[in-house]
């Protein structure tokens, strides 16, 4: 029985949160380039692209470019950078026909220009599929956003704009660059290895962590499944007992 089978499509993960790693590694034991390893990869965001749909999960956020990263050798951010308009570009129609609507997190404005008009443009393109959600997370950087989400409550208090009691979860979720995506129930890593990497911290908080010691470019669909599969088998307290959450 495939790991597809045994899903309970009743209790999937609206949300699933990915740290794609290994892509440096996976290209070294052949002997290739790292960008090798990053060309790879966008197969496997093209399987996961397929499994989510293929099943109904909601939103796949993918952790495509981080902060960190940029402090990573020239040649290899611009090789990145190349292969996300690469992407986009060549990406979007498919997406597109198959309900896919795209989104993107992070400190966008960091990004080339090119890079940050053919993103807003295949974002606008598909603004209206009802289909994946497909959220890139791009010079994002957690601590970064919840920064940022203090700032602006900072300066709506200084503007008399909100007081004390504005100060909640909720309130503060709502300025989050997440403001407007549900929560992961689940986050994988590839390549074994066991960090969230300033990925999502807040938005974590309750998710089920799930790691694969398999490389990002050999990760594919069934992966995904197996990975539902071991979220599906686990039980979700959110801090109450076994018996309170077996009796509701
Ligand atoms: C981590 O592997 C991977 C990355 C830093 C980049 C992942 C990006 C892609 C697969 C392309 C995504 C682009 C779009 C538009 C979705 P690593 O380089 O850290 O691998 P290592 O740990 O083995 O060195």
């Amino acid at each position: 029985m495939s790991f597809k089978e045994k899903i309970d499509l009743n209790k999937l993960p609206k949300h699933i949160a990915i740290i794609m790693d290994g892509n440096g590694r996976w290209a070294k034991q052949k002997g290739k380039m790292r960008v090798f390893g990053h060309q790879n990869g966008i197969k496997s965001v093209r399987e996961m692209i397929d499994g989510a749909g293929e099943i109904g999960v909601n939103y796949i956020t993918l952790y495509a470019f981080s902060k960190e990263n940029w402090q990573r050798p020239k040649y290899e951010v611009e090789a990145l950078m190349n292969l996300m308009l690469s992407s986009i570009n060549r990406e979007v129609k498919s997406l597109h026909k198959n309900n896919v609507r795209l989104m993107a997190i992070g400190d966008l404005g960091n990004l080339p220009k090119k890079n940050q008009v053919e993103l807003q443009k295949a974002i606008d393109y598909t603004k209206d599929n009802t289909g994946l959600t497909l959220v890139l997370a791009l010079s994002y950087g957690s601590r970064w956003e919840i920064i940022q989400a203090a700032k602006s409550l900072a300066i709506k208090y200084k503007n008399n704009e909100i007081d004390e009691s504005y100060f909640n979860e909720a309130n503060f979720q709502n300025e989050l660059n997440t403001h407007n995506i549900p929560e992961p129930e689940l986050m994988i890593r590839t390549s074994g290895e066991m960090r969230i990497s300033n990925f999502l911290l807040w938005q974590l908080a309750y998710s089920e962590l799930y790691f694969s010691e398999k490389l990002w470019p050999d990760f594919k669909k069934e992966d995904l499944f197996e990975a539902i599969v071991d979220y599906q088998n686990r039980e979700r307290r959110f801090g109450k007992t076994s018996e309170q959450i077996q009796k509701s």
